[in-house]
């Protein structure tokens, strides 16, 4: 059976994805960049599973780091391919990025990495603590930060046939790079194993693809 990737001769348009979102909340560029060096992060990583709260402002490090686009390559075709602290086959993307914060009643935002926004979607309540309480399950999320990740796979479809491996190549990069940078932020980071299946589909609709996430907080301090 050939699985092998191939860039397909002709690109074909992809439909854009609206959250139903009502409110944005732009976050901070971070001020100074963290001084240890890549040799120290490197060593320092490991999956850690004690999370405090994470502040805004933590929080929008990470993703600074982990996630927002760095410059943009407009396709005549009105893709908009990126380049990004992570990889991404064919720099297509395809996988977007949701926070879910510690609160009474989370809720879920979608991370903008054009803008380096959050985003609240508006989402039966139920359905979030649903999944909220599956993830409970797997591993407990006491004050982390849940950061979901969604693959768009029409996005990688548009231009390679045999395109599944790569959405999944790029949910591991996108792990490490969010695990090396939480480590080089002195974060605690523990990725998930499920893809809280069916709980993204009931959100989300059938096409999304969940493919997993992670949890962050700050350093459990007694
Ligand atoms: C794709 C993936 C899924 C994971 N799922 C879980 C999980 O559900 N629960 C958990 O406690 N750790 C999970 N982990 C963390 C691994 O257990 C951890 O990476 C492994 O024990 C090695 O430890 P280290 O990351 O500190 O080197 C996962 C890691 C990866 C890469």
């Amino acid at each position: 059976m050939d699985r092998n990737p191939r860039p397909k001769t002709h690109e074909e348009t992809v439909s854009s994805f609206a959250y139903p979102e009502n409110k944005k909340v732009f976050l901070k560029k971070p001020d100074v960049l963290v001084s240890k060096s890549f040799f120290e992060v490197a060593t320092e990583r490991a999956s850690q599973r004690k999370f405090s709260a994470l502040p805004e402002s933590r929080l929008a490090e990470l993703l600074w780091y982990s996630a927002k686009v760095i410059s943009t390559h407009p396709q005549a075709n009105g893709y908009i391919l990126s380049h990004r602290p992570s990889p991404s086959a064919g720099a297509r993307h395809p996988i977007d990025i949701i926070v879910s914060m510690p609160s009474k009643e989370r809720k879920l935002e979608y991370y903008n990495p054009f803008d380096h926004s959050l985003n609240v979607i508006t989402a039966d309540q139920i359905l979030v603590d649903n999944f909220v309480d599956h993830i409970n399950e797997c591993l407990e999320i006491q004050q982390g930060t849940i950061i979901w990740f969604l693959a768009h796979q029409a996005r990688t479809t548009a231009k390679y046939d045999h395109p599944e491996s790569l959405v999944w190549r790029d949910a591991g990069a996108l792990i490490y790079c969010m695990q090396i940078a939480s480590a080089a932020l002195d974060l605690s980071s523990c990725a998930i194993g499920t893809l809280a299946d069916p709980y993204i589909e009931k959100l989300f609709g059938e096409e999304m693809i969940s493919a997993g996430g992670i949890i962050i907080g700050e350093n459990f301090v007694l």
